[in-house]
């Protein structure tokens, strides 16, 4: 076994008996093609497993350290329809589906690494057996928040897209389930490595994402502000249906004993990989490290003093109370440019657009050279309807960062006549 190998990709006598015939009778090039495409398969593995894990500790550290204070509101800083007083049962499901989430995709990555299994089989079986079951558990109780606890966001198409992956993720983990009780490894194998691909949908949508982000420089075929629109769409299905189909041509390609079509789907699939770890890298940056960063910090989030201040004192309160502990307190709270810019997007999702402006223009105060600040301010004044704000604030930030192409392309629109 090669360094990168997986269980993507046994090797070639034991589970392609056509390949295998063919080697025996000379090709040359088949036996590269093959060791091509165990190495690819492996490398995308190993950056999935970066990805995923980033993930992982992400969770642990937002959701797992604010439910370990008991500070159940924080949640709402990162989801649209998060902790509610009261809905006990809406609220005990999302603090399962998030628990269960950390633990299948953490399960998920070690159930496929084949040392593992070579070296601690019984560990393998427990880990499966928890594996299938937080599959069944997690997407069942997806299926009732979105449905029956609703509230969610996005529109109507991406909320039959991620019931389309639950779907599938009950499907798959009861197929792996009968072939590995059958003891039908082949099969099982299948089924397990469909079974990852669409519990990975959720994360393939957040790579998918923030690699259209780094492509298109900002948002690209959908509303910020609504998270609706045709990309968002696309994305949700894509996340199940193309992985689901790029894995079908990999096994199709492994069962050929074709050399030039085991190096086509080797090159494919490292294309597929760049993207992938550009995406993973986007997202690291964007939504993970800085979560998991704020999480080790030492120092109080100002942003979360604030927001428990806007919703019992409203936005002028907050903007004393910002003053006051920055002068009284400068070392205790985290004053970082990302805390007023992440808590005015949390109150324009939640529609307090007047709220955001004046956090946002706090924040210009405290970072007047940062062209991010006054595009996030132009952004809430646009949501706001305030057209000639919206532009006075874009151009700002272009003059400061000229190279903001989300600026540029706010300006082209508002601009139109
Ligand atoms: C099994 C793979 C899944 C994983 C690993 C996963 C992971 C997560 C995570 C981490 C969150 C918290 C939001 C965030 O911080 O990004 C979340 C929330 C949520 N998930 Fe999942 N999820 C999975 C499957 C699903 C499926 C299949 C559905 C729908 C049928 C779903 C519906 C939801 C909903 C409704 C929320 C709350 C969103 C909000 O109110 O903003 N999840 N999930």
């Amino acid at each position: 076994m090669t360094h990168y190998s997986t269980d993507l990709s046994p090797p070639i006598n034991q589970e392609w008996p056509a390949a295998a015939a063919t080697s025996r009778r000379g090709s040359k090039l088949l036996p590269a093609g093959n060791t091509a495409l165990r190495r690819v398969a492996g490398l995308w593995f190993v950056v999935a497993c970066i990805g995923q894990w980033l993930m992982v500790v992400y969770i642990a550290t937002f959701y797992g350290s604010s439910a370990l204070a008991g500070d159940f509101p924080r949640w709402n800083r990162l989801l649209y329809h998060g902790y509610i007083p009261g809905d006990s049962i809406g609220n005990a499901a999302l603090a399962i589906h998030i628990l269960l989430a950390a633990v299948i995709t953490a399960s998920g990555t070690l159930q496929l690494i084949p040392q593992v299994r070579a070296r601690a089989p019984s560990f393998h079986r427990w880990n499966g057996r928890l594996y299938i079951l937080s599959a069944f558990t997690t997407s069942t109780v997806a299926l009732y928040l979105v449905w029956i606890r609703g509230g969610v966001g996005g529109d109507l198409s991406q909320h039959l897209a991620v019931s389309l992956n639950a779907v599938l993720i009950l499907l798959c983990a009861a197929m792996a389930l009968r072939y590995a009780i059958a003891r039908d490894f082949r099969t099982h194998r299948r089924w397990a490595l469909r079974l990852f691909l669409v519990v990975s949908g959720v994360w393939f949508f957040r790579v998918g994402l923030m690699l259209s982000f780094l492509v298109f420089q900002g948002p690209f075929g959908f509303d910020p502000i609504t998270f609706q629109g045709p990309f968002l769409t696309f994305l949700a299905f894509a996340q199940t249906l193309l992985p689901l189909a790029i894995l079908e041509l990999y096994l199709r390609t492994q069962d050929r004993a074709s050399a030039s079509s085991h190096i086509a789907m080797a090159a494919g699939l490292f294309v597929l990989t760049l993207a992938m770890g550009a995406g993973v890298a986007g997202a690291a940056m964007g939504m993970w490290l800085p979560t998991i960063k704020v999480a080790f910090d030492p120092r109080t989030s100002i942003a979360a003093t604030l927001t428990t201040t806007i919703a019992s004192g409203g936005a002028d309160a907050a903007i004393r109370q910002y003053r006051d502990l920055k002068t009284a307190a400068p070392a205790a709270y985290n004053f970082d440019e990302n805390e007023l810019d992440s808590l005015g997007y949390h109150l324009i999702h939640v529609g307090q657009f007047d709220n955001a402006i004046r956090i946002f223009q706090l924040n210009t105060e405290a970072y007047p050279q940062s062209g991010n600040v006054y595009d996030s301010l132009g952004e809430a004044y646009m949501d706001d309807g305030d057209r000639p704000q919206a532009i006075a604030n874009y151009r700002k930030s272009l003059q400061l960062n000229p190279k903001n192409r989300n600026a540029v392309r706010m300006l082209q629109k508002l601009e139109a006549p």
